[in-house]
């Protein structure tokens, strides 16, 4: 898999990050796709959480973010993990 069906773009979660967060903060995204998120914090020097229920979606997430270098302050930990499906 090398796409997602809903990616938004980079621009759109930039200001969110630097809004609510600072340089070395955690950002977290409970519906993570294709990582979008995770790729803007890690520039923008945040540690970040990804969660999503598709782990091949978290692959994905994983193999992009890991190409974007940091622009600011630093990147110091971060995970990416699928949620765990159940039926109640
Ligand atoms: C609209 S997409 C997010 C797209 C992301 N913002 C990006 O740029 O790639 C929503 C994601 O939420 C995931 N999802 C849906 N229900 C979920 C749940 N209950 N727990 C975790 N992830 C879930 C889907 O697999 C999907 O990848």
């Amino acid at each position: 898999m090398n796409e997602h069906f809903a990616m938004f773009p980079e621009k759109l979660i930039e200001p969110c990050i630097l809004a609510g967060s600072r340089a070395g903060g955690i950002v977290l995204d409970p519906f993570f796709g294709s990582g979008t998120t995770g790729a803007v914090a890690k520039r923008l020097g945040r540690n970040y959480i990804g969660i999503d229920l598709n782990p091949s979606f978290c692959e994905l997430a994983k193999e992009r973010i890991e190409k974007v270098k940091t622009e600011k302050g630093g990147c110091l930990r971060y995970a990416v993990t699928a949620a765990e499906e159940r039926t109640y």
